[in-house]
Protein backbone atom coordinates (compact mmCIF):
# COMPACT_ATOMS: atom_id res chain seq x y z
CA UNK A 1 0.00 0.00 0.00
CA UNK A 2 1.10 3.52 -0.79
CA UNK A 3 1.65 5.77 1.95
CA UNK A 4 2.78 8.86 0.09
CA UNK A 5 1.17 8.72 -4.01
CA UNK A 6 3.25 11.63 -4.57
CA UNK A 7 6.58 10.32 -4.52
CA UNK A 8 5.74 6.49 -4.32
CA UNK A 9 7.19 5.63 -0.95
CA UNK A 10 5.23 2.24 0.31
CA UNK A 11 4.24 1.18 3.75
CA UNK A 12 7.19 -1.40 3.38
CA UNK A 13 9.64 1.22 2.49
CA UNK A 14 8.62 3.63 5.38
CA UNK A 15 8.96 0.58 7.77
CA UNK A 16 12.08 0.05 6.37
CA UNK A 17 13.28 4.00 6.67
CA UNK A 18 11.83 3.25 10.67
CA UNK A 19 14.42 -0.14 11.51
CA UNK A 20 17.15 2.45 9.75
CA UNK A 21 16.73 5.04 12.58
CA UNK A 22 13.82 7.36 11.07
CA UNK A 23 12.89 8.79 13.63
CA UNK A 24 10.85 11.79 11.85
CA UNK A 25 9.48 12.09 8.51
CA UNK A 26 12.25 14.37 6.93
CA UNK A 27 14.32 11.04 7.60
CA UNK A 28 12.00 8.77 5.78
CA UNK A 29 11.89 11.34 2.97
CA UNK A 30 15.63 11.45 2.92
CA UNK A 31 15.53 7.27 2.96
CA UNK A 32 13.57 7.19 0.06
CA UNK A 33 15.90 10.37 -1.78
CA UNK A 34 13.29 12.17 -2.27
CA UNK A 35 11.86 15.27 -0.32
CA UNK A 36 7.61 16.19 0.57
CA UNK A 37 5.51 17.59 -2.16
CA UNK A 38 1.75 17.95 -1.09
CA UNK A 39 2.90 16.85 2.40
CA UNK A 40 -0.39 15.18 2.99
CA UNK A 41 1.20 11.67 3.74
CA UNK A 42 3.24 13.52 6.71
CA UNK A 43 0.55 12.58 9.15
CA UNK A 44 0.45 9.32 8.12
CA UNK A 45 4.48 8.72 8.15
CA UNK A 46 4.04 10.29 11.92
CA UNK A 47 1.82 8.01 13.03
CA UNK A 48 3.85 4.99 11.79
CA UNK A 49 6.78 6.07 13.61
CA UNK A 50 4.86 6.74 16.77
CA UNK A 51 3.24 3.38 16.25
CA UNK A 52 6.72 1.41 16.36
CA UNK A 53 8.19 3.78 18.45
CA UNK A 54 5.52 3.03 21.17
CA UNK A 55 5.90 -1.49 20.48
CA UNK A 56 9.30 -0.86 20.61
CA UNK A 57 8.76 0.70 23.93
CA UNK A 58 6.49 -2.33 25.54
CA UNK A 59 8.79 -4.43 23.37
CA UNK A 60 11.86 -3.43 25.73
CA UNK A 61 9.43 -3.54 29.00
S1 LIG B 1 1.50 12.22 -0.65
FE1 LIG B 1 3.49 12.38 0.17
S2 LIG B 1 4.18 14.30 -0.52
FE2 LIG B 1 2.22 14.08 -1.43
Amino acid sequence: MYVCNCNGIRERDVRAAIDQGASRPADVFRHADCKPQCAKCVCDIRCMIEDQQVALRYAAE
